[in-house]
């Protein structure tokens, strides 16, 4: 039987599911006609992200990468050739430049919440705050409808109705309307964005990217800095779980402690998946050549062996504890700079608590409204999309 059906139809808990009816360890699958076994656990992530037992190549199928990815991009490159494309990445995504997307996005936030008025839906407004600023950082000129299909790319990657159509129809548009940017960048050498930096990058061999990869490279630094809007409609929930915690948000150590519980807590991606380099073998399962090995991010975000009471909303548990390799994995684990960890969790770290405080300082109320998350929508969201309507002063 393949179990791409139950997948479907369980979304987020079909893996912890099978897991808990086996009495744990590895999960052995059939996905549309292919092997796979699933893994969970510190000693999984370690196992997971070693070259040596999982590629990457050949590993996406190919609606992900019609959709979210894109083709030829870092996500399906492996050993030096991704160690190089990935340092381009690492190097635009921490340092100096985290200050200055911040500071991009919080100028975007505030100029935009001066102006909201009557109900105003979070996920989406929080969409278009976090593309005006992730343009004015990478040099690339935002415009009518970009937030909404860089949003369509993120919403339309795991489902095979119309969401995924209208995913695969943004990408065209947008690889289109980026590929010509990388085209004029070339024809002015020495600028400094990020546009730039895609447009001149070249490959081991010497030669620049075809000019449809780097945009593709370029939509995969702001289609995920964008998709930080659900991370802001997720921690206005949370504010509706927890509202005693408002008033603590204001200390910036707290803030972040919240924005990690906030990854933790809420699904986002539900597992990373890639090819078994060899016969392998973990935790007493065996794994063939071939086969799909998976990394179950959602699952393992929520193991009570890991985190006392999973399902509680709780910063606390993240105040004074560093967040390592192979435990908190929301964004993959191991390290970003070797490893197909997320390059961009310093990103999002910083953008969402940087909002996390000015929306726990925006004064709101929520009208009625359907607040729930289910569990079988991938990618799972509010269902509203988090409605506000904020009080003006003397209002
Ligand atoms: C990879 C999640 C934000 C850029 C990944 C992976 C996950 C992920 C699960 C795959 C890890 C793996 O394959 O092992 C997220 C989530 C985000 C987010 C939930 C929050 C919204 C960002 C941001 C950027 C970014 C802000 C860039 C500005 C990338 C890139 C990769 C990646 C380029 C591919 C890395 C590689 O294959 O080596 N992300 N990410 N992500 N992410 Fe993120």
């Amino acid at each position: 039987m393949d179990d791409a059906l139950d997948l479907a139809l369980n979304g987020y808990a079909f893996l912890p599911d099978r897991r808990r009816a086996r009495g744990g360890g590895p999960v052995p699958l059939r996905l549309a006609g292919l092997r796979a076994t699933a893994l969970c656990g510190p000693d999984a992530v370690r196992f997971f992200y070693d070259e040596a037992h999982v590629r990457r190549s050949g590993a996406l199928p190919e609606p992900l990468r019609g959709t979210l990815f894109g083709k030829d991009s870092v996500h399906s490159l492996d050993g030096a050739h991704h160690r190089r494309r990935k340092h381009l990445f690492v190097s635009l995504l921490t340092g100096d430049g985290v200050g200055d997307l911040v500071r991009h996005v919080t100028a975007a936030w505030d100029d935009a919440a001066a102006g909201w008025d009557g109900p105003t839906v979070l996920i989406d407004e929080a969409a278009r705050v976090v593309t005006r600023g992730v343009c004015a950082w990478t040099g690339v000129p935002d415009g009518p409808g970009l937030a909404r299909d860089l949003t369509s790319l993120v919403d339309g990657f795991a489902t095979a109705g119309p969401r995924h159509w209208r995913a695969r129809r943004a990408r065209g548009r947008l690889e289109r309307r980026f590929a010509a940017l990388v085209e004029r960048a070339r024809e002015h050498p020495g600028g400094t964005t990020a546009v730039d930096t895609m447009a001149w990058h070249r490959e081991a061999d010497g030669r620049l990217l075809p000019p449809r990869v780097a945009a593709v490279e370029l939509l995969n630094v702001i289609r995920p800095t964008v998709a930080i809007c659900w991370f802001v409609a997720f921690a206005a929930h949370a504010l509706t779980l927890r509202p005693e915690l408002r008033p603590r948000l204001a200390d910036e150590a707290f803030a972040t402690a919240f924005t990690h519980e906030v990854r933790r807590f809420y699904p986002f991606a539900p597992f990373v998946g890639g090819r078994a380099v060899a016969d392998l073998e973990f935790g007493g399962v065996a794994i063939p050549r071939g086969s799909m090995v998976l990394l179950d991010l959602w699952g393992q975000n929520h193991d009570a062996t890991l985190w006392p009471e999973p399902f509680a909303f709780r910063p606390e548990r993240f105040v004074g504890r560093p967040v390592g390799a192979t435990e908190l994995i929301p964004q993959g684990g191991g390290d970003p700079r070797t490893g197909h960890r997320c390059p961009g969790e310093q990103i999002t770290v910083a953008v969402l608590t940087a909002l996390v405080r000015r929306l726990a300082a925006l004064d709101y109320d929520l009208p009625p409204q359907d607040l729930g998350i289910s569990l079988r929508r991938i990618p799972a969201r509010p269902a509203d999309g988090v409605v506000v309507v904020p009080r003006r002063a003397g209002a």
